[in-house]
């Protein structure tokens, strides 16, 4: 008597849809307790990862050194249903449809009546490839055996996060299947409710309040996490985030994109540093951070310089050595402040192996009874599993494809 969530997650440059099975947690005599019933029965629950592909699209962005929204949008719109059938299929959950004679009948795609076509083009009106491509599937596939749609809303890059949106839209009003809207950031926290040490299976037990710094591309926030659904922003970058100022210092350096995990491979072959570079914010009593000056500095730090494999590898370190050092004062500034029982790491940037290291050892040194809890590397940075498993939550927050639309500027407060 599980449920089954479908996420789909298309913020930034990862194409990701993950189908993820809920269980309430059986009781001794083999059951679902009462009480696990009566009470948000999705915190008594366990986890069954049936899939969670994502395509990543890098090896297009690298060419340009970055992200441009639009080119994202038109990589999402070739990939969504390809990975969306992977998806289905891996987890055993799609069949082609048949004839009376076996086979995909040929008029598989004209059997969308007229009515239902006029609303799906209504629906990809800006998304032209992603309307072709969902039609043909929805023509040759049956409805599959799921639940619950779950779509990453915001906040992201806009014309990406319609993508998502809107095939999200489309599936749920062909297949009759409600939606739940999910913010980006509450997935990157969530997430860590997989317990990497059961194969992801069981849920992990976490103690509120705890204090989450959520560190990506687009955002370096600290976030008072009350319980799951009541957050309160603390601090945030004033400029960049400090997966964007790890991407900058790359391309500066002549390293591809995105440079966090190029700068953190090359940083690791250095043991100290032999440049200096600031620690943007470090001391302010806020739990504000300040990247862009960083990325500055790095630039006049390397001006005129020879790039040598040396100094290259220097700088790497000591850009990863700063990033670190402010993230981990103020974290643990937050969580002595709010005298929290938990430290959650969450975001892109939470798959630096020395960010990882380093701020668990500043916590077993200061915080000896906080927790510490860091997701799977692999589900750092962005996928379709944490916006299943923040859905697997927040069931009652379901609503109609009508009603739903993308918000780039979405605030984890609201
Ligand atoms: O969460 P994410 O996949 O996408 C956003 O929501 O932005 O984060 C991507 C960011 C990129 O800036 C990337 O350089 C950074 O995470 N990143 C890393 C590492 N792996 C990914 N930064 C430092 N070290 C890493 N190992
Ligand atoms: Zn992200």
């Amino acid at each position: 008597m599980g449920v089954k969530i479908l996420a789909i997650e298309t913020s930034c440059d990862d194409t990701g849809i993950a189908i993820l099975e809920v269980h309430p947690v059986k009781s001794a005599k083999g059951g679902v307790s009462q009480k696990a019933k009566q009470f948000d029965w999705a915190r008594k629950t366990n986890f069954k990862v049936l899939s969670n592909v994502v395509s990543s699209q890098i090896k297009i962005h690298k060419q340009y050194g970055g992200v441009f929204p639009m080119m994202a949008k038109r990589e999402h719109q070739k990939n969504l249903v390809p990975v969306l059938i992977k998806s289905l299929k891996k987890a055993k959950l799609i069949e082609e449809k048949t004839t009376a004679y076996g086979g995909v009948p040929q008029n598989a795609v004209k059997e969308i009546t007229e009515i239902k076509d006029k609303k799906l083009e209504e629906i990809f009106k800006k998304e032209p490839e992603l309307y072709k491509l969902t039609k043909k599937f929805l023509g040759n596939y049956e409805k599959p055996n799921i639940d619950f749609i779950a779509v990453t809303y915001g906040p992201g890059l806009e014309p990406c996060l319609w993508t998502g949106v809107n095939l999200a839209r489309a599936l749920s009003y062909f297949w009759q299947i409600p939606i739940i809207p999910i913010n980006h950031i509450e997935a990157h926290i969530l997430v860590n409710f997989l317990d990497p040490s059961t194969s992801l299976r069981a849920r992990k037990k976490i103690k509120f309040p705890a204090i989450s710094l959520v560190v990506s591309g687009g955002h370096t926030q600290l976030i008072l996490v009350k319980d799951i659904g009541k957050y309160q922003i603390i601090g945030e970058t004033r400029d960049d985030a400090a997966g964007e100022c790890f991407d900058k210092a790359a391309k500066i350096l002549g390293l591809d994109y995105p440079g966090g995990p190029l700068i953190s491979k090359i940083a690791s072959t250095v043991k100290k540093s032999t440049v200096s570079l600031p620690r943007p914010m470090m001391h302010t009593k806020d739990y504000d951070f300040s990247f862009s000056g960083l990325k500055t500095a790095v630039l006049y730090e390397t001006k005129g310089k020879k790039l040598t494999k040396d100094y290259v590898k220097a700088v790497c370190f000591e850009v990863q050595q700063s990033i670190i050092d402010v993230l981990v004062k103020k974290t643990t500034n937050a969580a002595k402040d709010y005298k929290v029982k938990t430290i959650i790491l969450g975001g892109g940037v939470s798959a630096n192996k020395e960010l990882r290291k380093q701020l668990g050892e500043k916590i077993k040194a200061e915080l000896k009874k906080t927790d510490y809890i860091i997701p799977d590397e692999s589900l750092s940075t962005d996928n379709g599993l944490m916006i299943a498993v923040a859905a697997s939550f927040h069931k009652n927050k379901k609503v109609g494809w009508r009603r739903l639309h993308a918000d780039a500027n979405l605030r984890i407060e609201k």
